[in-house]
């Protein structure tokens, strides 16, 4: 067995017994054995270990759990970016730009893809990372997709019902026969996860119950793509069907936040869609004042928000969503775990996962405080130092 001490942590996020929500200790240390974590306690009594890493007086918190992104995807968007900026508006229309990209491109640009980004998040303090195939949606290239995925990540989800393809423009009856037939079939070996996109333009409340009603079958877990473009069925969709997470969530009725606040299922928020759409934010306070569970996710994707950074995600929350840093915080780390329906996750607490961050900071608060700067100085993924 093999043991190492984090040591000299001058703040410990553990969202576990502590300070405050995020249940904060200070001068501490964190023994880890076999990946896990097996003590946290002051410095003064921390146990030997066969290894050390001295935080040095800095802080230290739960690798980020980003429960939302589109990885597996080729080619970019930037001129649509720029055209937003001058005042074009979103559309999700130029999701079928990237599904030629990606039936064009070979598994191994793909995977490509899927490792660079990856990486850059891990450099960025994420240390679980779902990712949703949706750029393929024919049976092999989702299938495909869901492979790749699965090479990187657990936490894969079948999002075929992303949009209709252009073959099947005025055809939807028969995109959803094929999603929820030979393409499940496909897919579901691959995933954990199943997705819809239920929005206007993309899939209706029928449709989109139908489909995910398919993916239960199958054993899969059901996340929503939710109220993002416009007020609409799909969080009482994914509060109907159990869902472990509604995603976008930034068009709410009051009935939409108390299904919400009586239910499991998690809203999650994705601010970098918000800022690169140049569209109104997601309303945190009514949700968390009401008492739903909140996570925060980058929603990493060529076209709506094309960033990988949770630190990035955090700072915005706190800044234009008026979350204080303690909840943005939480919603990255134990909020994601919950949207994932983890608990090996999320926290620093004996048993959990030794997936930590040690920060180039003395608090937490730095991560909104200093946004934009690169503030993670070392990552331990199951225990292993990066
Ligand atoms: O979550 N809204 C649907 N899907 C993605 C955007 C995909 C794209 O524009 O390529 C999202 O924002
Ligand atoms: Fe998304």
């Amino acid at each position: 067995m093999s043991s190492l001490l984090v040591d000299n942590i001058g703040e410990l996020v553990t969202n576990g017994a502590g300070e405050g929500p995020l249940g904060i200790r200070r001068d501490a240390a964190v023994l880890v054995e076999d990946g896990r974590v097996a003590w946290v306690g002051p410095a003064s009594y921390a146990p030997a270990a066969d290894r050390r890493v001295d935080a040095g007086g800095a802080a230290v918190l739960p690798g980020f759990v980003d429960s939302h992104a589109h990885l597996v995807f080729a080619g970019d968007r930037a001129a649509e970016f720029a055209a937003r900026m001058a005042g074009q508006p979103y559309t999700g229309g130029g999701i079928r730009t990237t599904v030629g990209a990606t039936r064009a491109a070979s598994d191994d640009d793909l995977r490509a893809t899927v490792r660079r980004l990856r990486g850059e998040a891990l450099l960025q303090g994420t240390t679980t990372m779902e990712i949703k195939s949706g750029y393929g949606l024919t049976v092999a290239d989702e299938a495909r997709s869901l492979r790749i995925a699965a090479e990187t990540s657990t936490e894969t989800t079948f999002l075929g019902a992303h949009v209709v393809p252009a073959e099947y423009a005025g055809r939807p009856d028969d995109y959803v026969g094929l999603v929820c037939g030979p393409m499940l079939a496909a897919a579901a070996p691959h995933a954990k996860w199943i997705d819809v996109f239920c929005e206007r333009g993309a899939f209706d409340v029928d449709h989109a119950r139908a489909i995910l009603a398919c993916g239960q079958a199958a054993g899969l877990g059901v996340r929503v793509h939710a109220n993002q473009l416009g007020p609409g069925p799909g969080v009482q969709l994914g509060v109907e069907l159990g869902a472990a997470s509604v995603d976008h969530c930034t068009h709410l009725s009051d009935a939409d936040v108390d299904a919400l606040a009586s239910a499991t299922t998690v809203a999650t928020l994705l601010p970098g869609a918000e800022f690169s759409t140049r569209s109104p934010y997601p309303d945190a306070r009514r949700l968390l004042d009401a008492g739903v569970t909140v996570a925060l996710a980058t929603d990493c994707n060529p076209g709506s928000s094309y960033t990988s950074s949770m630190p990035f995600c955090v700072a915005l929350a706190v800044r234009e969503m008026r979350m204080t840093p303690a909840e943005a915080v939480r919603a990255a780390t134990l909020g994601g775990a919950r949207a994932l329906r983890r608990d090996d996750i999320g926290v620093l607490t004996p048993g959990a996962r030794a997936d930590l961050v040690v920060l180039d900071a003395p608090s937490y608060l730095h991560l909104a405080y200093r946004p934009g700067v690169p503030l993670i100085r070392q990552v331990l993924l199951n225990g292993v130092p990066q």
